[in-house]
């Protein structure tokens, strides 16, 4: 894992793209970030990995298109926004800016 800093913000390798196959999601920890990195049919997204309704590990729910279904009430997230769109979430998600270089996945914090 490496870090750079820049005026544009700190740059943090979360993984190679071939870590997380389309359709999937990984738990991947970075700085002192818990986050969760989708693959929706080769576009990746990244969010906290924590569901914003409790203890639920956002890496580990359902992905189903670009929602993700937090397994432990079946609330959903909009992975591209951070949105609830299933209640009982209803406090947006943090997401990242992504970007992809070398076969690696990065965001920008
Ligand atoms: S902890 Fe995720 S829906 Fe409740």
């Amino acid at each position: 894992m490496s870090e750079t800093s820049s005026p544009a913000g700190t740059r943090l390798e979360l993984c190679a793209i071939d870590d997380v196959a389309p359709g999937s999601a990984l738990k991947v920890e970075a700085g002192d970030l818990t986050l969760a990195v989708f693959n929706v049919d080769g576009t990746f997204y990244v969010t906290d990995d924590q569901c914003t309704h409790g203890p639920g590990s956002l890496s580990e729910g359902f992905l189903d298109d670009c929602v993700i279904e937090c397994d432990f009430h079946q609330g959903q997230f909009d992975v591209r926004t951070g949105e609830p769109v299933l209640a009982p979430c209803t406090v947006p998600v943090r997401t990242y800016p992504v970007t992809l270089e070398n076969e690696k996945v990065y965001i920008t914090v």
